[in-house]
């Protein structure tokens, strides 16, 4: 990191494989360098999700290439690179393992720390590379094909991550995915059902708001009433052998996700008296989710942030990220021996033991 008499800021490369995309961010001093992505997602999509073998073999395929390209996009080789930060998990464990087997060999290869990152922390942190560091605190809306979690948020990488809420079944792409296999559109359902919404009516059906009484937990979410909900309105009208009212079903349930997932995100600023809400995942890409959001918070003077669309779903640099955050805090680097962790839950942004200066007790 030392040029002559210079210190130079470190540069970070990041790595990506936890589910079906193979990333390679590279981040220095939180100015992103470097963004490649390369999807298995059309190799799933006949079989209607991911398959965990298929992902694992792209992986092995995509990485080489994926990683030059970073580097030749950062005009940088190796000897330009100060740390190499990969997803440890939680995610598809044949597809981690073959992501952190690559991160190992090429920071042993280049002489230069390992960092195991939390996938969600890199999803937070997606949003550092647009829009600048995180305020502490702020309240974190997590919405993926995987989680839904409102999180308190104060110092990424050196406090805790309070969790103020997760959702007790389906994650709400989870949601989204189901709900349109049912629907008879393709895989990811998330991006079709918005598309399929573009031209229907948010009021047309009556989906359900689970857990929005004032009873419920306020920051607890559940989807899977929902998901069987439309699955039951779309069996009614096939079963009347009529045409499923693809527009208006998508419109609404979309509308009842956006609805149910940003009421309880504002609560949480307000009870928390929080001014920034980042919102992020790949369900973040929503586009009623984004426009309610905003309406949401302007209402409530709370910024929100939500990182563009192609930080949003999974890639290299998000965990770039969430690297070069620890390098600056002086965070532990991980051992050669770090292994994966595929259902890792969202404690520290490190996914291995990291000691004080980094981390707060
Ligand atoms: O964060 P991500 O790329 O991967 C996980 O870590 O899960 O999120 C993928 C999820 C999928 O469920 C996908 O359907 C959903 O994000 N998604 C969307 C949109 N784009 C992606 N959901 C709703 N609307 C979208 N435009
Ligand atoms: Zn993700």
């Amino acid at each position: 990191m030392r040029e002559g008499n210079a210190v130079r800021t470190p540069v970070v490369l990041g790595i990506e494989s936890s589910c079906d995309e193979t990333g390679a961010g590279i981040v220095s001093g939180g100015r992103l360098l470097a963004h490649v992505v390369a999807s298995s997602m059309d190799e799933h999509a006949r079989f209607g999700g991911v398959v965990p073998e298929i992902a694992a073999r792209a992986h092995l395929q995509a990485f080489d290439p994926v990683v030059r390209e970073a580097l030749a996009q950062a005009g940088l080789g190796m000897r330009g690179i100060d740390a190499v930060a990969v997803t440890t998990g939680p995610g598809l464990s044949g597809a981690l393992q073959v992501g952190l087997a690559g991160a190992k060999a090429l920071a042993y290869a280049a002489g230069v720390p390992l960092y195991g990152v939390h996938h969600l922390a890199g999803h937070v942190a997606a949003d550092t590379l647009e829009h600048g560091p995180l305020p502490d605190p702020c309240v974190v809306l997590i919405v993926s094909g995987g989680h839904t979690s409102l999180l308190l948020v104060r110092d990424l990488v050196r406090d805790p991550i309070l969790h103020l809420g997760d959702t007790v079944d389906d994650a709400a792409g989870e949601c989204f995915d189901k709900v349109a296999r049912v629907f008879g559109l393709p895989y990811p359902g998330g991006p079709a059902i918005d598309r399929a919404a573009r031209d229907g009516d948010p009021r047309a059906v009556a989906f359900p708001r689970p857990l929005s009484g004032s009873k419920d937990d306020p920051y607890t979410f559940s989807f899977s009433g929902l998901k069987t909900a439309a699955a039951r309105w779309a069996e009614r009208h096939r079963r009347r052998g009529e045409d499923i009212p693809l527009a208006d079903g998508a419109a609404s349930l979309q509308e009842a996700v956006a609805d149910v997932l940003t009421r309880k995100a504002l609560a949480a600023c307000r009870r928390y008296d929080v001014r920034t809400l980042v919102v992020v995942g790949g369900v973040a890409a929503n586009s009623r989710v984004r426009a309610l959001a905003e309406e949401r918070c302007a209402a409530a003077g709370v910024e929100l942030r939500v990182p563009p669309l192609t930080l949003c779903t999974d890639n290299g640099a998000m965990i770039a990220a969430v690297g070069d955050l620890l390098v600056r805090a002086g965070a532990d680097p991980a051992q050669l021996n770090v292994s994966i962790d595929p259902s890792a839950p969202l404690e520290y942004a490190a996914l291995h033991p990291v000691s004080a200066p980094a981390r707060a007790a």
